[in-house]
C-alpha cells in the first residue's frame, strides 16, 4: 500500500456553488476529486487530489462490463463553530474493504484512504452547506479498469473519492414516507453480493423501484430472495419496527447491507435501555402486530436520509397505516439525537465524531 504523500493540483477556477436550502441529493459536485491507482506489480500507487474533471475509459474497461466496483457513502457536517465532523467514518473503510474482498478487489489501506478524505474535504471545505439539514455527501468507489473481456478480476484499479453538497435524500424529509411490500423482485439473495456496497445491488432494485413509483410509493420493502416471506431493507435503507415497546430490526444474514447507521441506532436504543432485538421478522408479523394494533412505528436507516419514518406499506391488497402516518417518537428522537451528534449540538456518548 501506498505511503506517498498525496499531491494537491487546485483548480484554477471555481464552479458557482448552489444556493445552500436549494440543495437537491447527488447533482452538484466540488472543485476537487482524489484518485489513487493500482497496478498488479506496483500495488496502489500515485495519490493525488486533482480538479474535478472526467476520467478517460478504454470502450472495455472491466468494469463497464462486469461490474467489479464497489462504493461508500459519508458525509461532512459543518458545526456552528465552523468545524467539520465526520460521522464514524472509519466503519465506512472498514466496510469498503469488506465490499471489496467479496468483489476480489484488492484492499486499500483503511487510514491511508480517510486521511485521503480529510484532505479533499478540506481543500474543498467550502463547498460544506450550512442550512439545516444539508451536509456534504462524500462518495468513495473503486472500479476496475484494465481493459479486458474475459470474466476474471481485474488488474487495475482507480480509487476515487467526489463530494456533493446535500440537502434530504427523499423530498419528504423526515416526514413518513409510503412504501410497498416488493412480491415479484428481489434485492439479493444469501451467497450473493448483497452484503457488499456494490453497483449491481442498485442496478437490480432500480425495476422494482420504477414500477412502485409509477403507483406514488417512495421506496419497495425488500423480502428474502428464497421464500420471499422475511423482511430484508427498505429501499436503499436498513428497516425498523416497533411492536409492542420492542424495536425490531432484520438480523444480519448475508443478504443485508450492514449500515453505520444501523449499528449506531442499535447502539442508541441500547444506550436509551429501549427493548432491541436483531431476529427474522416475516412481513407476515409484520402484518399481524398491524391487525392487533401493536405495529407502532417503522423506519428506515441510512446515511443518506438518516431516518425515514414509513407512514404507510401497501401488502398484497392490505393498506397497513403506522403510527396514523405520523412520524413515530422513536424515529423522532433517533433522528434528533443522530444530527445533532452530527453536527455537534448533542453529547457524543461514544465518541462516534471525528
Ligand atoms: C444510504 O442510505 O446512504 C444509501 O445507501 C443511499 C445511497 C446509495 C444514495
Amino acid at each position: 500500500m501506498t505511503q506517498e504523500a498525496i499531491s494537491i493540483t487546485k483548480a484554477t477556477t471555481k464552479k458557482e456553488k448552489p444556493a445552500s436550502d436549494q440543495l437537491v441529493f447527488g447533482r452538484t459536485f466540488t472543485d476537487h476529486m482524489f484518485i489513487l491507482d493500482y497496478e498488479e506489480e506496483k500495488g496502489w500507487f500515485d495519490p493525488r487530489i486533482v480538479p474535478y474533471q472526467p476520467i478517460s475509459l478504454d470502450p472495455a474497461t472491466m468494469v463497464l462490463h462486469y461490474g467489479q466496483t464497489v462504493f461508500e457513502g459519508m458525509k461532512a457536517y459543518l458545526t456552528d463553530q465552523g468545524d467539520v465532523n465526520l460521522f464514524r467514518p472509519e466503519k465506512n473503510m472498514e466496510r469498503l474493504n469488506r465490499s471489496n474482498e467479496r468483489m476480489c478487489i484488492p484492499s486499500i489501506d483503511e487510514e491511508f484512504a480517510l486521511e485521503a478524505i480529510k484532505q479533499l474535504v478540506k481543500v474543498d471545505k467550502d463547498w460544506i452547506p450550512s442550512a439545516p439539514g444539508t451536509s456534504l455527501y462524500i462518495r468513495p468507489f473503486i472500479i476496475s479498469t484494465q481493459p479486458y473481456l474475459g470474466v476474471a478480476p481485474s488488474k487495475r484499479y482507480k480509487f476515487m473519492v467526489i463530494l456533493s453538497p446535500v440537502g434530504a435524500y427523499y423530498k419528504e424529509g423526515i416526514n413518513p414516507i409510503k412504501i410497498a411490500v416488493e412480491n415479484e423482485f428481489v434485492r439479493a439473495v444469501k451467497g450473493g453480493t448483497g452484503e457488499a456496497k456494490t453497483a449491481g445491488n442498485y442496478a437490480s432494485s432500480l425495476k422494482a423501484q420504477k414500477t412502485v413509483a409509477e403507483k406514488g410509493y417512495a421506496q419497495v420493502l425488500w423480502l428474502d430472495g428464497l421464500e420471499k416471506k422475511y423482511v430484508e431493507e427498505v429501499g436503499s435503507m436498513n428497516v425498523f419496527f416497533k411492536i409492542d415497546g420492542e424495536i425490531v430490526t432484520p438480523e444480519l444474514n448475508g443478504s443485508i447491507l450492514e449500515g453505520v447507521t444501523r449499528n449506531s441506532v442499535l447502539q442508541l436504543l441500547k444506550y436509551w435501555n429501549i427493548p432491541v432485538s436483531q431476529r427474522k421478522i416475516s412481513i407476515e408479523e409484520v402484518y399481524q402486530a398491524y391487525k392487533a394494533g401493536k405495529l407502532e412505528e417503522a423506519f428506515g436507516s441510512g446515511t443518506a436520509a438518516v431516518i425515514s419514518p414509513i407512514g404507510q406499506l401497501a401488502w398484497k391488497d392490505e393498506t397497513v397505516t403506522i403510527n396514523n402516518g405520523k412520524t413515530g417518537e422513536i424515529a423522532k428522537r433517533l433522528y434528533d439525537t443522530l444530527t445533532g451528534i452530527q453536527y455537534g449540538v448533542k453529547e457524543d456518548p461514544f465518541n462516534w465524531i471525528s
